[in-house]
């Protein structure tokens, strides 16, 4: 028997048209790409992770001669949010993605940090919002990692 899945997102047109908390957001993302450290790809991310506390963690993404050793800006983000933070709930998640030449299609997170994504809103039985975008120009918000990854791994397998 054949099932259909539905994801739920929302496209804003450009910047101006986000609320004012992932206004703020996005522009800690943004500042963070600055910082990126793409020495092989030329692929700058930025990612900004709210936390319930108010607090801001950031990212960039961080590139290596030995190419898997790099990490997502995502990630760098989470990681550093959860290991500073340990009990906090992540109320949601900012991303801009650019090449060289500047990138106007959204930037949405890869595979691997999704599933990083999905560890921390299984755990903290909240949902993290996603906001992602290019260099500029539209960005699309999920209001949960779910709606990005359907059949996720969980944990509660194992
Ligand atoms: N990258 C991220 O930082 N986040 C993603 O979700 C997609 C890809 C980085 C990894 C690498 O440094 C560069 O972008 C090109 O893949």
């Amino acid at each position: 028997m054949e099932h259909f899945l539905t994801i739920k997102y929302t496209i804003f047109n450009n910047f101006d048209e986000l609320p004012e908390s992932a206004k703020n957001l996005m522009k800690e993302a943004i500042k963070a790409r600055e910082n990126a450290y793409a020495a092989y790809s030329g692929f700058k991310v930025g990612a900004a992770v709210l936390l319930k506390n108010g607090e801001i963690c950031i990212g960039s993404n961080q590139e290596n001669a030995a190419y898997p050793s790099g990490l997502c800006a995502e990630r760098v983000a989470v990681y550093q949010a959860s290991a500073r933070f340990p009990e906090e709930t992540i109320e949601a998640i900012a991303l801009t993605g650019t090449a060289k030449e500047p990138t106007q299609h959204p930037v949405s997170p890869c595979g691997a940090c999704r599933q990083s994504l999905s560890e921390y809103e299984i755990r903290q039985k909240q949902p993290i919002s996603i906001y992602f975008m290019g260099a500029s120009g539209k960005i699309i918000k999920t209001e949960s990692i779910k709606d990005l990854l359907p059949f996720l791994f969980d944990g509660s397998l194992l």
